[in-house]
């Protein structure tokens, strides 16, 4: 059985074989025909083969799933009253984190399992078809635990992250509780897991420890990523690097060695830029340009949070990368797409090309460029998922 989709006045392909010939490769009314979960055709709509049915998304831009590569699901509770304290004054710090954990903990499987549900489901209808997700918000063994086995009935995408900050019972033992992390937590987690992750930060944890435990995690069959340089300057950046990490993210913070590290591990570790927490934490935005300019590999990612980036809307991220970070929309547009896949280390996702998922959003818009032109506005009207329309003008 395949479908053709036509009514496409503007498709980015990412593939720059195509069309236009730039990064994003444009192709005017084009089409894309699918056979069970893959793109079969991709191309000019004049040229596109026979099909056993056709489906028409409405004349507008059609864009490829957006693939976010960093977000935190699972959790109990919510922080609006550190967020309306933080607009009227106070800082972000790592310490907030723990409100969360003493909720997550709290909470039965049922309302972390509806919670995710919940994110979930705005994340596809704002167009996002790939996500990560993390725990972190556990902290013991058995938390932990729960968190990914949870995630993992949502996406492929599961990254452990028990070492967010080190949970209050350890205050005064921080050895004890990397030894856990990289001891009994990770025996546990490790099968649940695709990704290890370590938030490297003021008020969380050091370089030392982080090397310490993404090497132990590594050791155990899992990928490092890295959460660096949201707080301050610090060694984390060229850490991930080392590693070989697939990606480090935030970079709010990051010295002309930390980009330049980053340039030459281009098809390795992605810089990941996550507007939404310098949007929610009223930080100062990196600027985008020099890690482009210098050769880096960038991906957007929305840091879906309930502490430091409460959106799951791409779109809004990508908003905010182009008027705030200096992304111009077509880098935006990638970094939120094909950027997002390499941090994942995808390549059936973030391109539209034949062989690759069927993942792909019609937008109510004659160009992707209105993602940052109207922003706020919800321009996405169809969401193909895996071939399937998963969400039509009104769900
Ligand atoms: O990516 N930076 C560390 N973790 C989250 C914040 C989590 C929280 O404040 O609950 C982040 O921004
Ligand atoms: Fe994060």
């Amino acid at each position: 059985m395949s479908t053709v989709f036509t009514g496409i006045g503007e498709l980015v392909t990412n593939d720059p074989s195509q069309g236009d010939g730039s990064r994003l490769g444009i192709v005017t009314d084009g089409a894309i025909v699918v056979e069970g979960e893959r793109i079969a055709w991709i191309g000019e709509r004049r040229h596109a083969p026979d099909a056993d049915a056709r489906i028409d998304l409405g004349g507008g831009s059609v864009i490829p799933g957006f693939v976010d590569s960093h977000a935190h699901l699972v959790f109990a509770g919510e922080r609006s009253a550190e967020f309306a304290a933080r607009m009227s004054g106070q800082p972000y710090a790592a310490g907030g984190i723990a409100t969360t954990v003493a909720a997550t903990r709290a909470a039965d499987d049922a309302a972390l399992r509806h919670g995710l549900a919940r994110w979930a489901d705005e994340m596809v209808r704002g167009g996002i078809t790939t996500f990560e997700t993390k725990s972190g918000y556990g902290l013991t063994v058995a938390d932990e635990a729960r968190a990914l086995r949870l995630a993992s009935d949502f996406t492929p995408e599961t990254t452990f992250l028990g070492a967010h900050v080190v949970p209050a019972e350890y205050r005064d033992d921080r050895d004890g509780y990397v030894d856990l992390v990289t001891g009994p937590m990770l025996a546990e987690c490790a099968p649940l897991a695709r990704w290890i992750d370590v938030f490297c930060d003021r008020g969380a944890f050091d370089v030392d420890e982080s090397e310490a435990i993404l090497r132990a995690g590594a050791a155990a069959g899992l990928i490092p990523r890295l959460h660096a340089g949201q707080l301050e300057l610090g060694a984390g950046i060229q850490l991930a690097v080392e590693l070989g990490a697939a990606s480090v993210d935030h970079c709010t913070y990051a010295s002309d060695a930390d980009v330049e590290a980053l340039a030459s591990a281009a098809g390795t570790t992605v810089a990941t830029l996550l507007p939404g927490a310098e949007f929610c934490t009223r930080a100062t935005y990196p600027d985008a340009q020099r890690f482009l300019a210098a050769g880096a590999t960038v991906a957007l990612a929305t840091d879906c949070n309930p502490g430091s980036s409460f959106t799951s809307s791409m779109s809004f991220c990508i908003a905010l990368a182009v008027r705030d970070m200096y992304f111009t929309p077509a880098q935006a547009l990638w970094s939120a797409t094909a950027g997002g896949a390499a941090a994942l280390r995808r390549d059936d996702v973030g391109v539209l090309e034949p062989g690759t998922r069927a993942d792909f959003v019609a937008l109510d818009a004659p160009s992707y460029v209105h993602l940052a032109y109207r922003p706020g506005v919800p321009l996405v009207r169809d969401v193909v998922m895996a071939g399937s329309v998963v969400s039509t003008p009104g769900f």
